[in-house]
This record gives C-alpha cells, structure tokens and sequence, in this order.
C-alpha cells in the first residue's frame, strides 16, 4: 500500500513514521509513504503558496496552482503505474468511519492532500475532484493530523501489518455488528481491591466468549446506543 502526502510541513509525519507499527510495516516493506511538500510546486521568489481571499474577510486562501500542479506532478511520478486514490482532509468532507476506512484500504495508491490556513481556492475542488474526507465534526489547524489518522487506520486493514496476535478483526467497529470491544484485563488479577472477572479465569473459551459478546453490548449500549440503531 502506498501513500503519498502532500503538505506545507513534512517534518509534521517523520516522528510519526519512524514509531511503532508504522516503522515495521515500512521496514518490511508492506506500506510506502512518499512526503511531498506543496512549497516545491511555486516559482515566485517568495514561494508563496497563499494569498488573501477575493471579496475579503480574515485569513488567507491555500493557491491553486501550486496545489494541483503538485498533485499532478506526483500522480504522475514515473515509479508508479497506479495514479491512486486523492483524498482531501478538509472539515467539509464526508466523516471518517470504519466502513470508509474499509473501502479506502481498498486502494493500492492513495494521495492525500493536506490543507492549512482558511481553505483552498475553490478551484482545487473542481479540477481535481477529490475525495473529500473529514476526521469529525471539529476544525483542525490543518490536514496533517487527519492524514495520519486516515494512514493509521488504513494500514491496519493491510494483510500482514498486523501480526495474528493483534489482529484487527475484534476492534471495535471491525467486530460482527460493529459493537464496541469488550473489557480486557492482564495481571495482576486483584489490584486496589479491583478483581479481574472471574470467567476469564476461568478456562473456559465458550462462558468467555459469551462474556465478551454481552459486555461488548452492554458498553456499546451504555456509551454509543447509535451504533445498535
Ligand atoms: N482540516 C481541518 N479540520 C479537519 C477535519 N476535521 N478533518 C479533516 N481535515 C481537517
């Protein structure tokens, strides 16, 4: 699975790519992530890559033609056949869920397009017809932060990321019915008078299985009944 990003700050992913699952995945070869910044794409001596927004009012506008010429340039790029997929992290987008980040690890290439400041010139939208994605209904700074949301949650879903160990299969959201997980707990087994429930000691798979299954209705009932709607 290959991503590319497309930002004004780069430097924001490096620590995030170099941790955890991520790095392994990059490592061993099973996730591609390309950083291209935005700023390459302008020839004034400024590089300027916003401007003030026509009509007035506060803020500035992200500028066409460094936007698309850079995403043109990197769909392009010589060293991959597939043009991919364009997501723009935008809070106008539709709202990131599981089924979504289902459908986009369905992808091999996905660009994904951050913006900053008060938005982009409209025109990016209408030439580049993006798929337009939001991480929720709150503003953010900029597009980074929803990218690596939309990366991280992505390349769960790509065969061997995961070992069987932690599989993505009984996430929450991922689970039959997209339940909410149930409780876990690890030693000690009784700690600040706190016990662990006893079934799950108890050895036997079917009565935890059952255990699992009810409490992930109860929390799912309790803390987001509009996911059994
Ligand atoms: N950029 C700013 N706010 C955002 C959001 N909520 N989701 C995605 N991209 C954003």
């Amino acid at each position: 699975m290959r991503f590319d990003v497309l930002t004004l700050f780069p430097e924001m992913f490096t620590g995030y790519l170099g941790e955890s699952v991520l790095k392994r995945a990059i490592e061993r070869g099973l996730v591609d992530v390309r950083l291209h910044n935005i700023r390459d794409w302008t020839d004034d001596k400024h590089h300027s890559v916003d401007d003030r927004p026509f009509g007035g009012g506060p803020g500035m506008v992200l500028m066409a033609p460094p936007v698309v010429e850079c995403v043109e340039a990197v769909r392009g790029s010589e060293d991959s056949e597939d043009k991919g997929h364009l997501v723009l992290l935008s809070p106008q987008g539709r709202r990131l869920d599981q089924s979504i980040v289902e459908e986009l690890a369905g992808h091999r290439r996905i660009l994904l397009l951050c913006g900053r400041y008060e938005g982009f010139d409209d025109r990016i939208r209408t030439i580049l017809r993006p798929d337009e994605i939001s991480i929720g209904d709150y503003v953010l700074n900029g597009g980074e932060v929803a990218a690596m949301a939309v990366i991280d949650s992505v390349m769960r879903l790509v065969p061997d990321v995961l070992g069987d160990e932690d599989s993505s299969g009984e996430d929450s959201f991922s689970r039959p019915g997209g339940l909410l997980e149930y409780a876990q707990y690890t030693r000690p087994r009784v700690w600040r008078d706190l016990e662990v429930p006893p079934v799950l000691l108890s050895g036997n798979h079917q009565e935890i299985a059952r255990w699992r299954e009810e409490d992930s209705r109860r929390r799912t009932r309790q803390r987001r009944p509009d996911l059994l709607e």
